[in-house]
């Protein structure tokens, strides 16, 4: 017998939140990639062939073997996270210029549950998010759902300087700020030490809370590296809990992205709401995979990080290098010093998600159009290329290819 019931009309049942949740249609574009003879710049996740996989085992084996060790993995716990990983973290924070304790560090699963529980704590609907001009794609999937109202902050207005109170004309007041200061995603780039210092300033004007995103930062292959927002900011006020910023970081790019540990170090009022919110979301993080990643960062870690700039260093150098030498005037592009991106610039008027069709039909190469990653005002002459999959021989015949095709579509 077949029901009659009408199928549920779920569309007009969703929450009202719902009309800001949508697929991006990049995303989808992008699983069309999976074809073998297809150059890839689209990735943007680590080369697995990094992944410290005998280390991550020995730990899983030794956590596991343990009678006492193995009840406290594979049993509920805490969400705050493991005591000794959020020691482990706050003593790796003070390093850097952060002194603090383990009352101001919260495990999440990666930094993408931390932009979501922090969109979550402080955004009510149409409240002022200010963000970088492009800025990562995923923090603003985890903050639409909050319905915020975006502010791009000028390209220039860090190095510049900027009229605050002209900025925020007919804005929610007290934004929440949105930053990845080192090696950002989409673009590479970072912020230098007076622009952090401007941005900081700017926080104090606006009375804004700040998110520093620092996803990449541990992959610097090239220059000195710079302080957190954080640090600068605790240096200014004296003290974590009279600090305005949240650092989010995460072992994704430096150990593994499936184990999803990530962290949030802020003033111990904040992490205690994040904590209430983790309960009311998914308890805790795995503890086993936790215990499994103190251990593999308790041992080898800065020899292993050290290995990772290496690689990324010297894959960046190489797209660096393609770049140089194949692309036709009218393209500009980033020069990061980390992290696993280029931003490239095309000519005035051409369009990267066309390109992108192009690319793909013509010369059999893939990156990842630039127009997602504008919060409020779209640009569609940019593209993003990672260079963390290919290797240098794909880097080279893949920038060719694409250069080839700027040239005969400018
Ligand atoms: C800038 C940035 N932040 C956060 C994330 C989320 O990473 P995870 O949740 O794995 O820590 C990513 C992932 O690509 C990213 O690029």
């Amino acid at each position: 017998m077949t029901s009659t019931t009408p199928t549920p009309d779920w569309a007009a049942r969703f929450s009202e939140r719902m009309t800001r949740v949508r697929a991006s249609e990049i995303r989808e574009l992008l699983k069309l990639l999976d074809q073998p003879d297809i150059l890839s710049f689209a990735g943007g996740i680590p080369d697995p062939g990094l992944f410290p996989a005998a280390q991550i085992q020995a730990g899983y084996d030794a956590i596991l073997s343990d009678a006492d060790l193995s009840r406290q993995a594979l049993q509920y716990s805490v969400s705050e996270g493991y005591l000794p990983l959020r020691r482990w973290i706050a003593e790796r924070m003070a390093l850097n210029g952060v002194t603090c304790d383990e009352h101001n560090i919260i495990i999440t699963a990666g930094s993408q549950q931390a932009l979501d529980l922090i969109g979550k704590l402080f955004l009510t609907r149409g409240d002022t998010v200010m963000v970088a001009r492009p800025t990562y794609l995923g923090a603003l999937q985890a903050f639409n759902a909050y319905e915020p109202a975006y502010l791009d902050l000028p390209e220039r207005a860090l190095a510049d300087g900027v009229d605050a109170s002209a900025l925020m004309s007919g804005r929610a007041p007290n934004p929440l700020g949105y930053f990845v200061p080192d090696f950002a995603n989409p673009t590479g780039q970072s912020l230098s030490l007076a622009e952090r210092e401007a941005l900081l300033d700017l926080a104090d004007q606006l009375d804004m809370t700040l998110i520093e995103d620092a996803a990449y930062r541990e992959l610097r292959f090239e220059g000195e590296a710079l302080p957190t927002l954080l640090a600068l900011d605790i240096a200014r006020c004296g003290s974590i809990e009279a600090a305005r910023t949240l650092f989010c970081g995460t072992f994704s790019k430096t150990i593994s992205p499936a184990l999803r540990i990530g962290w949030v170090c802020g003033p111990r009022a904040v992490i205690e709401k994040l904590v209430l919110l983790k309960q009311g979301c998914d308890l805790h993080v795995s503890t086993v995979n936790q215990m499994a990643a103190h251990r593999a960062v308790s041992e080898g870690y800065e020899q292993h990080l050290g290995m990772l700039r290496a690689a990324y260093g010297a894959k960046a150098r190489t797209i660096l290098a393609a770049l140089d030498r194949h692309m036709p005037s009218g393209v500009t592009w980033s020069r990061p010093q980390g992290g696993m991106f280029v931003w490239v610039w095309l000519p005035e008027g051409m369009d990267g998600k066309l390109l992108l069709e192009r690319a793909l039909a013509e010369e059999r190469v893939a990156f990842v159009p630039g127009e997602p990653f504008f919060a409020e005002v779209p640009a569609a002459n940019a593209i993003r290329l990672s260079y963390s999959l290919p290797t240098d021989a794909e880097i080279e015949d893949g920038v060719a290819r694409l250069a080839r095709l700027i040239a005969r579509a400018a």
